[in-house]
């Protein structure tokens, strides 16, 4: 990995939040004096209710996290009603349309409006404080208001990305009993429609196999497109919203009141949902926002990521909506209608602050710097990345040909369960490193262990936890706290672990090396190997199967499976088509399989435990130190596997 280092940079207008004595006495503090520290932060978001207690949180036992327990605000009012006196005309979102000639500005009054409205035809049609909201919608400004309604209201949303299978939404909505969908006639991305309302249909009836019944399904029209109805059950939002109020109050939330649940990954079992609350969340989304980003009046800011991920979440809607920004939201894709549509977005709406995913620039890196060239950029000031390891030359080539030189990279470690970013540069006070992560955040105390426990000091190579708690920390698993518990704070006790492996250089830097469990990050994407597989061996002629990753060059990790069939059943080509389209269908096109290759047999030790460290070794096509394989109940299949493998150089 390059040590290159970049000075800290100043922003176009010569003038950051931070410099970097700032940052090491605000960083001093957070950790000497927590509860000082989140004190006086606290106070960035309105409260209808101060807090006296600041934090009380504990990460053994049955591990309680609360922040700011007995203080009492509203999300949505934070967002949106406090900037109205002095702000009502600021944009609070651009909206970019897939089609290049289609965007619309909506000014805080309008936002103000539009989730009001919605708040009322949610609460006319029965959705009470504390239910369960799916929201399955493409990126319009509609989703947001879906999110902002729900947290006005005192709802819990869960978003599940536009992009999953009528199968993974049912699962989601089953699995908190979600009764009211929020959706949409169809999304469109790169031209291409998706057929959202026919995939809530489908995932409702599934749903009412497994005894959920949604009750009423809010249908947003984006393109008029041919659509199933259940009358009765499916109303549609532009008629709905002309039959309600214009304002709606804010429900009065406690600090540990739930916000939303987001499903993600993990190395076992079907996805979590990850709960977060509202006080603690806003406080940390918001700040980190504000000093990440740099963020200061008046500037565009745009993060491509989609608010069916944790980023939209946190940096499309509510960290960025409670610092009165004006927030981009794009429906489109990267190279749609060409590799240039990024840097064409920003010089179109005058874009200060860029935020993509390592993924994308490696794409775009790809297509060749004319499509860059021909834009002007001079609006940027400042570029982010997220969402898995950035590659040292994808960070060069962001840095120098689309920043020209000019703009910080901050490059933000976190995770769903994070809810905003934990371990980051700051601009203006951190030095850069191209692949680093850098240093924590205020308050984040990352320590790295060896597999046994030990804490590494210094230099060093391990698994990253972070020991104390920090407001925008996950609370729970929703319906499932041993989980939560098992999950992030049994393998190492008294201390979270993140399931990220971690070096630590000789400045302090954190470099992020990856996932250690069997988490695998496709373009920036959250995947549990055991959900492909499980997604396999519902297919009928499959008898057994194997996920793992290896390093592809766009998507940063790809999918390989190993896949056992029925007795007497052979592997074709065909076969193989049927099997992407089968995990394709059951989870989403996200899940395409990249290699399947037909393994007759499995390495597995003489208690069946399957061996994926061989597994992966041969994927990466590198089966010269495949190491012990003594322990093998049939060390004769490796033989089989290596011959027949997918990846050959
Ligand atoms: C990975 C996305 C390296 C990491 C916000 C983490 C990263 C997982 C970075 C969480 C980064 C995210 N550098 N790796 N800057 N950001 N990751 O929950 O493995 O979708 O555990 O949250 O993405 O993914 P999630």
């Amino acid at each position: 990995m390059s040590a290159k280092t970049y000075p800290v940079l100043k922003s176009a207008k010569n003038r950051t939040l931070m410099d970097n004595d700032t940052y090491q006495k605000w960083y001093r503090e957070s950790v000497e004096n927590p509860e000082r520290f989140w004190d006086k932060h606290g106070m960035r978001i309105d409260w209808f209710k101060p807090y006296t207690k600041v934090k009380n949180t504990s990460f053994t036992g049955k591990v309680p996290i609360k922040w700011y327990e007995d203080g009492i605000t509203n999300v949505s009012y934070n967002c949106i009603d406090r900037h109205l006196k002095a702000h009502g005309d600021d944009v609070a979102i651009i909206w970019e349309g897939d089609n290049p000639y289609i965007d619309k500005k909506i000014t805080y009054n309008e936002l103000y409006e539009h989730v009001c409205r919605m708040a009322n035809v949610m609460k006319k049609h029965g959705v009470k404080k504390g239910d369960r909201v799916t929201i399955y919608m493409p990126m319009i400004p509609e989703a947001a208001y879906a999110m902002l309604a729900c947290s006005r209201i005192g709802a819990v949303h869960s978003v599940v990305f536009g992009g999953f299978s009528p199968d993974a939404l049912a699962g989601r909505i089953v699995d908190c009993e979600s009764t009211f969908v929020i959706t949409c006639d169809e999304g469109v991305r790169g031209g291409k429609p998706i057929p959202l309302k026919e995939n809530t249909d489908t995932a409702i009836d599934i749903a009412a196999k497994n005894h959920v019944i949604v009750n009423k399904v809010l249908v947003v029209r984006r393109t008029g497109g041919k659509i199933g109805w259940a009358p009765g059950r499916d109303i549609w939002h532009h008629q709905e919203v002309l039959t309600v109020p214009r304002d709606c109050p804010p429900a009065k939330m406690k600090a540990e009141d739930p916000l939303f649940i987001l499903y993600t990954s993990g190395s076992t079992g079907k996805p979590k949902g990850v709960l977060h609350t509202t006080g603690g969340y806003l406080v940390y989304a918001s700040m980190t926002h504000k000093y990440v980003f740099d963020y200061q009046d008046g500037d565009v800011y745009w993060c491509t990521a989609d608010v069916g991920w944790v980023t939209g979440h946190s940096y499309i809607v509510y960290g960025p909506l409670a610092n009165r920004a004006t927030t981009l939201m794009f429906e489109g894709i990267p190279n749609f209608p060409d590799a240039g549509r990024f840097w064409e977005v920003v010089d179109k709406h005058k874009v200060n602050i860029f935020y993509t995913a390592p993924t994308a620039i490696r794409a775009l890196m790809g297509a060749g710097d004319e499509f860059v060239k021909r834009s002007s950029r001079s609006s940027v000031r400042l570029l982010g990345s997220v969402g898995e390891p950035i590659n040292p030359e994808a960070w060069e080539w962001y840095y120098n040909v689309v920043g020209e030189g000019r703009s910080p990279i901050v490059d933000t470690w976190w995770q769903t369960e994070t809810g905003a970013a934990l371990i980051t540069p700051l601009p203006g006070a951190t030095d850069l490193k191209p692949g680093s992560a850098t240093r924590p955040f205020f308050g984040v105390q990352p320590q790295l262990v060896d597999n046994e426990g030990k804490v590494l000091e210094g230099v060093a190579d391990g698994n990253l936890c972070i020991i104390d708690s920090w407001p925008g920390q996950a609370r729970t698993v929703y319906g499932d706290h041993k989980r939560f518990v098992e999950t992030y704070f049994s393998t190492y006790k008294g201390k979270y672990f993140t399931g990220d492996g971690c070096r630590r250089d000789e400045d302090g830097y954190y470099w992020i090396t990856g996932r250690v469990d069997d988490v695998l990050n496709i373009s920036g994407h959250r995947l549990g190997t055991a959900e492909i597989e499980s997604a396999l061996v519902s297919h009928h002629l499959v008898s057994e199967a194997a996920v793992v990753g290896y390093p592809h060059s766009l998507k940063g990790q790809g999918i390989y499976c190993y896949v056992s069939l029925m007795a007497g059943e052979e592997g074709t080509e065909a076969l193989r088509q049927d099997l992407v389209k089968h995990v394709r269908r059951e989870i989403g096109p996200i899940a395409t399989p990249d290699k399947i290759q037909f393994a007759p047999g499995l390495p597995k030790t003489r208690s069946g435990k399957i061996m994926r460290r061989i597994l992966r070794k041969i994927a990466e096509d590198d089966f010269g130190s495949l190491g012990d394989t003594s322990t093998l109940a049939d060390p004769g299949v490796v033989d089989d596997l290596i011959a027949n493998r997918q990846n050959k150089a």
